[in-house]
């Protein structure tokens, strides 16, 4: 699918589907509707004059509900962006992607995309066939970014709702509103007024082209499992995710990450096979601190910095594609 503008720089679209492309039974209806419906065709068509800011060029990579969205995907999106960006001629790619789970596909290309080129996340809280659908304004403000040359060098972008978000910061905080998504610790990096981009801060976390991970030869990504402290837990399903094969887990903690003293002993069980334990918290923002005694082992246990326990995860996943000692991994999560 081609939108053609000679003097332009080229954007490619990648769509994966979600309320962006989703289709409803009437304008009305601004739920339970069906996400990833709309072709990237029809979703290109749907925003008139999108050709005028640059020449876009689309590709379906899927047409899913994001919590669809698998690990496979993600590996043959982040190649396909790996390939289009050493094109010359690419300035920037933007990806359509459902809401639910963007900030993970965002975070998770932010640490394998080998290029300083943008990166730009869209997604939208309304389908397409809504009354006042805002994606076909993020896609535009999306394409705005794409092309920016503020853009370069920041690692993946998300856009959303006229504002502009790191990867590692951004999160989705709300169900249904259109400002549902938010960088809870940091706050945006820029926003876009009727076609004007703003950057008011940089990103400093190493990303895209300073990381040392790659998805050029990997299969697959190593079992890492996320599990949720409350009062009351015990050690059943920290059992039973080393039982299912994760190399890594990440605690959903109470506060600055702690488990119940039953989550905690389950959880030295698992560190004695081998397994990396990272701790993270359930409140949703602020940094995690070094551990104490009370809490877990010193040394072996490594804390997730500010990350949420999802993107924590995306991080020890890729961590342990290059080792299973437990300092460097924690290297890692206070550089990336
Ligand atoms: C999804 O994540 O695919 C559905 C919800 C959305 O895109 O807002």
């Amino acid at each position: 699918m081609k939108q053609d503008n000679l003097h332009r720089p080229t954007v490619y679209l990648l769509a994966t589907g979600g309320t962006i492309a989703g289709r409803a039974n009437s304008p009305l209806q601004t739920a339970g509707y069906r996400p990833g419906e709309l072709s990237v065709g029809e979703l290109l068509e749907s925003v008139p004059g999108l050709n005028t800011l640059a020449k876009i060029e689309g590709e379906q990579v899927c047409n899913v509900a994001s919590p669809f969205i698998t690990i496979d995907i993600w590996l043959r999106l982040a190649r396909r962006i790996n390939e289009l960006l050493a094109r010359p001629e690419v300035a920037g790619i933007v990806v359509t992607h459902g809401t639910d789970s963007l900030e993970e596909t965002a975070y998770f290309l932010n640490l394998v995309v080998k290029s300083s080129k943008p990166v730009i996340v869209v997604g939208a809280m309304r389908p397409a066939t809504s009354l006042s659908p805002d994606g076909p304004l993020n896609l535009v403000n999306a394409v705005h970014v794409a092309t920016s040359p503020e853009a370069r060098n920041q690692g993946v972008l998300v856009v959303m709702n006229d504002e502009i978000y790191g990867a590692r910061d951004v999160t989705k905080t709300h169900v249904s509103q259109l400002h549902t998504f938010r960088s809870p610790d940091l706050g945006a990096l820029g926003s876009i007024s009727s076609g004007t981009v703003t950057f008011y801060r940089q990103v400093l976390r190493k990303h895209t082209i300073d990381t040392e991970f790659s998805v050029d030869q990997l299969p697959a990504l190593p079992r890492v499992d996320i599990i949720y402290a409350y009062l009351g837990a015990d050690g059943a399903l920290v059992d039973a995710a080393v039982q299912a094969g994760a190399r890594g887990l990440v605690l959903a903690g109470m506060g600055q990450g702690g488990g119940t003293k039953e989550q905690n002993e389950a959880l030295r069980r698992a560190q004695a096979q081998g397994v990396i334990v990272v701790r993270s918290s359930r409140t949703g923002s602020g940094r995690i601190l070094p551990p104490t005694d009370e809490y877990l082992d010193k040394g072996s246990t490594v804390t997730a910095d500010n990350l949420n326990p999802q993107k924590a995860r995306i991080l020890l996943a890729l961590a342990l594609t290059r080792t299973t000692d437990p300092k460097r991994i924690q290297r890692m999560f206070t550089i990336y």
